[in-house]
């Protein structure tokens, strides 16, 4: 990592006017997504936002011998998909297999489909109210790529993700906070309150759990930052 960078002035201002744009409503979200889709990748990559990434490479180190012998056979749920980054980073570290999604902003949603990644990916919000269209048990592998926290997926919806996994499959999902919007950390409390019941109730075993960094440069945001990337199993 390098240390001290500075984002460029004009890149700042951006990923500042997108995050504060950020509220715990999930609907008026949904008009930020939508209104940055064409730009998100670019965002992502001026601030040196790599998580995506980074879970697809867990997510490829964790994978089970019976799935690295069946790989083409794999299938893989992105939950909140954005512009397909994670799937991206998935396919660019060899996985071979059956990737489908679900994405709140129509405008994400697109951008995602261009890239022709995936298979099945639909469009809409998941709530509490409005769980996963998704067959149980169907899945090997589904993914929360940066999508937990108020405002966006609620936390309790990783029992539903827990659902439609087929039993061994993994679950795989980051916990993290930026101080500029969660300076007492209540935001990512929450989230470790749900990730535990899940051990704890026995769902699912933690095969990892690694403490990560948000950017991958050690820029202003880096610093108040906080990424960790979970791998559990279900039971
Ligand atoms: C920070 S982006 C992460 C996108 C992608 N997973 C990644 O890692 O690049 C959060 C995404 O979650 C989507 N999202 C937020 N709440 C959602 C919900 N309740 N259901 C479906 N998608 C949601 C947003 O539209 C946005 O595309």
């Amino acid at each position: 990592m390098t240390s001290g960078v500075n984002i460029p002035h004009n890149k700042e201002l951006f990923f500042l006017e997108f995050v504060s744009a950020l509220t715990d409503d999930v609907e008026s979200n949904k008009n930020v997504y939508n209104k940055i889709a064409d730009e998100y990748d670019d965002l992502a990559r001026n601030v040196h936002f790599h998580s995506a990434n980074h879970l697809a490479r867990l997510c490829m180190d964790n994978l089970t011998e019976s799935m690295k012998k069946n790989l083409d056979n794999c299938r893989v749920l992105d939950v909140a998909a954005g512009t397909g980054l994670f799937a991206e980073g998935l396919r660019a570290a060899g996985f071979t297999g059956r990737l489908d999604g679900v994405e709140g902003a129509n405008g994400m949603c697109e951008i995602a489909r261009e890239k022709g990644i995936y298979s099945d990916l639909r469009n809409g919000l998941i709530t509490l109210e409005n769980p996963l269209s998704f067959d149980d048990d169907s899945y090997d592998v589904v993914v929360v790529s940066t999508a937990l926290t108020p405002g966006h997926v609620p936390d309790e919806c990783l029992f539903d993700c827990i659902r439609v996994l087929k039993s061994g499959g993994l679950l795989i999902f980051n916990t993290f906070l930026l101080a500029t919007t969660d300076p007492s950390g209540v935001k990512l409390k929450s989230t470790q309150r749900v990730v535990k019941k899940i051990e704890d109730d026995g769902l699912c075993k933690r095969v990892v759990e690694l403490d990560d960094k948000m950017f991958d440069l050690d820029h202003q945001y880096h610093k108040v930052s906080k990424n960790v990337l979970h791998c559990y199993q279900k039971n």
